[in-house]
């Protein structure tokens, strides 16, 4: 019995395998979009429109919101997220403490029905800002550490994550600092305007993803280093269940082209912080297969990444430790 089962668990290794290489490719050519001269760390790549697409858009640590307008034209400014910002004192910042001033978006979802754009930003929580851009409107504040967000594409409900009830992105960086288990999972309604709590209790921030048939949603906890699945309808509609421990930690889940599919960013030896962090895209079946491990480490050396985003069959990674996202193709 013994070597029948070992072929063919052997025989689906090598399917699997062949799978991964033919079908999907291994994402080894690399190329880049440059920021603009002084911006740093574009942590969120969402595109616009279904058929004809424009973007990425982007959010950078000095509070600006990018928008991609080919080679030759590279980032333009598109949005803002606070009134107080003017580009003398921001534009170029990597300041933290500037972050109440001047904004710190880091996530972006675009609902392609209507072209607005839904904004997590660190300081100044929810938002949202026309297919113009300019000055974001608040939908909902009051929120320490505003981290990712997701629009459901049937309902339009907005999902997103606060990270901490006790410290904001400035403390992330400060000597001593301690992740706690406050994270909070967030509703908010585009009807009734109502945030609701979905889960407390959670370890650290991330950006969660609404499946495609808006059955349930993937939500990560950074410094917990896993993933719960919340479900949204059936059986267990409102309750969540553990999908998957990840190796480092997950930041940003992402749809992934193919139905049911997500990426997931993930840095391994980040926090706990190790001697060396090592960056990688997991692509996961909505049962928490881990159906792909596409390592960054060359491009993105030692450093954390926030997103790993699928189009058009190229992989965009965004990092808060770098000037460019990263495009990787077969
Ligand atoms: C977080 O950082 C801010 C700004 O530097 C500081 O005022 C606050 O005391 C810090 N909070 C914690 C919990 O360390
Ligand atoms: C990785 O970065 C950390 C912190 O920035 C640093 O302490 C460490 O020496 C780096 N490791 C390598 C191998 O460069």
């Amino acid at each position: 019995m013994a070597p029948k089962i070992l072929s063919s668990s052997m025989l689906l290794v090598f399917v699997t395998f062949l799978y991964m290489v033919v079908v999907s490719g291994q994402f080894s050519k690399f190329s880049k979009l440059d920021l603009p001269p002084e911006a740093l760390g574009p942590e969120s790549a969402a595109f616009r429109g279904l058929i004809i697409t424009e973007g990425p858009f982007t959010t950078i640590r000095d509070g600006r919101i990018l928008k991609w307008q080919g080679a030759n034209v590279g980032f333009v400014d598109f949005a803002y997220t606070t009134p107080t910002r003017t580009k003398q004192f921001c534009d170029g910042t990597t300041d933290p403490e500037k972050g109440p001033i001047c904004g710190r978006p880091l996530a972006l979802s675009f609902r392609l029905t209507t072209g607005l754009l839904y904004i997590a930003d660190a300081f100044h929580g929810l938002l949202v800002v026309g297919p113009n851009g300019g000055l974001a409107t608040q939908l909902a504040g009051g929120f320490k550490f505003a981290a990712g967000l997701d629009v459901d594409l049937l309902t339009g409900n907005v999902y997103f994550i606060d990270a901490s009830l006790t410290y904001d992105i400035r403390n992330t960086t400060q000597p001593g600092f301690k992740p706690d288990s406050t994270g909070r999972f967030l509703r908010y309604n585009p009807f009734t305007r109502q945030v609701s709590v979905l889960l407390s209790g959670l370890a650290g921030g991330g950006g969660p993803a609404v499946s495609k048939d808006g059955t349930f949603v993937l939500v990560p906890e950074l410094t917990g280093r896993r993933i719960s699945k919340y479900w949204l309808v059936g059986p267990k509609a409102n309750r969540a269940e553990i999908l998957l421990n990840t190796v480092g930690n997950p930041n940003k889940i992402k749809r992934a082209e193919r139905i049911g599919e997500f990426w997931v960013a993930v840095s391994v030896g980040s926090q706990p912080p190790a001697a060396l962090i090592t960056p990688k895209g997991l692509r996961i079946s909505s049962n928490g297969d881990v159906l792909q491990t596409v390592s960054f480490a060359t491009q993105f050396f030692n450093k954390t990444i926030s997103l790993v985003q699928e189009h058009d069959g190229k992989l965009y990674v965004g990092s808060r430790g770098t000037s460019f996202i990263g495009v990787y193709s077969n």
